[in-house]
């Protein structure tokens, strides 16, 4: 055994390793939610460690510290990434989750580089973890992970979270290896995910294709070998962020100026709007820019007064249907700012480019309103963030009922994104709301952002993952 007490198993590390053309090598900050989240609390814990791949094929780098805790980097080679992490978690499991807003692909070779890859996060996570410690798996493509560990380690806790919707049952029983995957997540003692309806998925998923005897949200699991019957726990935790650290920053002179510039550097305009998405189909930026561009069509907006910024995080550049979304983001958005952008500035700003947190917070104080339009999504994190930037109360916040945000944002503006319609509405809605309006749902929002951070959430999950224990622990 190791010496960690805490160790958190994600496909990523925290951090992305870059070489550089000297060829030293750089470290950035990982793309995506389940970072964002997860950084902030590892740094609060003592003696964590994070097992994960640190962004590029090869030789993985020796275990190093940084931030406070132990990386240590898994392994994936060329053909792992092209089958494992492109194919089978990001063009089967990925839009199979997401309500198949693009069809998955079933390839039987991605699936064997499924299983092999999960096994080797598994062997590197196992000997890290301290006698009696816990290990804490993350998200959806390390699904078998669970049952592997348990398999080499009878004496630590086993959690799982699910940082992604999980679908209904008539979707989840397309997968080939369905079975596979509800028994490799129930190796954990508790399994975790973002709204009740997953929780809910999860739990007639395995009723119905496993068999399994479920009360209420126990699972009773028969036991491996001559093991007796497990008891697993589901359990609906909504992540959130760091409220207060996000908070803070729109204090620090630097950035306040820095959103002043922006405002200057766009012209001026009476109204900022923004999005700031992964360039990922799941998050609704085609609709959204197709509502845009109806609004200048018919001169609901004047694009001498109202600005659009859409950054586009670049996101899996090499899977189809990412390829195909950006050509369609970037031919709507050239033809938009050909139509209506003024001489010498846009109409709509396209940043296809990953801002640091910074500069997103400055970003976020020069919005006016933000649109989060997500045809389906686990969380979205980028709802929270805004309403944590904005101590003043000022903004407006629109909201996908879609994202998993919706279940406690109420005093969003809650759209449907596939009624454009609808969605044009919210936005002239947004645009036109009055100051005390905006400051009353505000301030709700930010009630629900700031108690339920996610400290609050890590605390919330470790506390019933060692209420949760399995027969080892409790003979042990
Ligand atoms: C989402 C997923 C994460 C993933 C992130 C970025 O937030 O839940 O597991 O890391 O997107 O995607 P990428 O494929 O670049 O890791």
């Amino acid at each position: 055994p190791g010496e960690h007490e805490l160790v958190v198993v994600a496909n990523r590390l925290p951090v992305d390793s870059r070489t550089l053309p000297d060829g030293a090598t750089e470290w950035v900050t990982s793309p995506g939610g389940l970072v964002t989240a997860m950084e902030s609390v590892m740094r609060t814990i003592d003696s964590g460690a994070w097992v994960g791949w640190a962004g590029a094929p090869g030789e993985a780098p020796e275990p190093f510290d940084a931030d406070g805790m132990s990386l240590y980097p898994v392994r994936l080679d060329q053909e792992d990434i092209e089958r494992y992490y492109e194919g089978y978690s990001n063009a089967t499991l990925w839009p199979l989750y997401h309500d198949v807003i693009v069809a998955p692909e079933f390839h039987r070779g991605w699936w064997d580089s499924y299983l092999t890859a999960n096994r080797r996060f598994a062997a590197a996570a196992a000997p890290v973890a301290a006698p009696g410690g816990t290990i804490w798996v993350h998200d959806y493509q390390l699904q078998l992970v669970p049952r592997m560990i348990r398999d080499r380690r009878s004496d630590v806790r086993i959690g799982f979270f699910n940082h992604i919707p999980f679908p209904p049952v008539e979707l989840f029983s397309q997968l080939p290896k369905r079975n596979s995957i509800l028994r490799g997540l129930l190796g954990a003692d508790l399994v975790g995910f973002q709204r009740e309806s997953d929780s809910l998925n999860f739990l007639a998923a395995v009723r119905k294709l496993l068999g399994h005897h479920v009360d209420g949200m126990t699972i009773s699991v028969p036991g491996i070998g001559a093991a007796p019957m497990r008891e697993v726990q589901v359990q609906t935790f909504p992540i959130s962020i760091d409220s207060s650290a996000v908070s803070a920053l729109t204090e620090d002179p630097e950035i306040r100026e820095r959103a002043a510039q922006l405002r200057r550097d766009l012209g001026d305009p009476e109204k900022i709007v923004l999005g700031a998405d992964r360039l990922d189909y799941t998050k609704g930026i085609r609709h959204r820019l197709k509502a845009w561009g109806e609004l200048l069509d018919d001169g609901s907006i004047d694009p001498h007064d109202t600005v659009i910024i859409q950054i586009a995080t670049p996101s899996r550049e090499r899977v189809e249907s990412y390829r195909q979304l950006r050509d369609e983001v970037e031919l709507t958005v050239g033809r938009i700012n050909g139509e209506h952008a003024p001489l010498g500035r846009p109409a709509v700003s396209y940043q296809h480019h990953s801002f640091d947190r910074r500069e997103m917070t400055a970003l976020f104080m020069a919005a006016d309103v933000v649109l989060v339009t997500a045809l389906r999504d686990g969380m979205n994190l980028v709802a929270k963030e805004y309403v944590a930037s904005r101590p003043d109360l000022h903004g407006v916040l629109v909201l996908s009922e879609f994202a998993g945000a919706a279940d406690e944002l109420r005093a969003a503006v809650l759209v449907n994104p596939h009624d454009i319609d609808e969605l044009k509405a919210a936005i002239l809605r947004s645009l036109a709301m009055p100051p005390e309006e905006q400051e009353e749902a505000m301030r709700s929002l930010r009630h629900q952002v700031m108690e339920h951070d996610v400290q609050f959430w890590a605390h919330q999950f470790l506390e019933n993952l060692t209420a949760s224990g399995s027969p080892e622990q409790e003979a042990a």
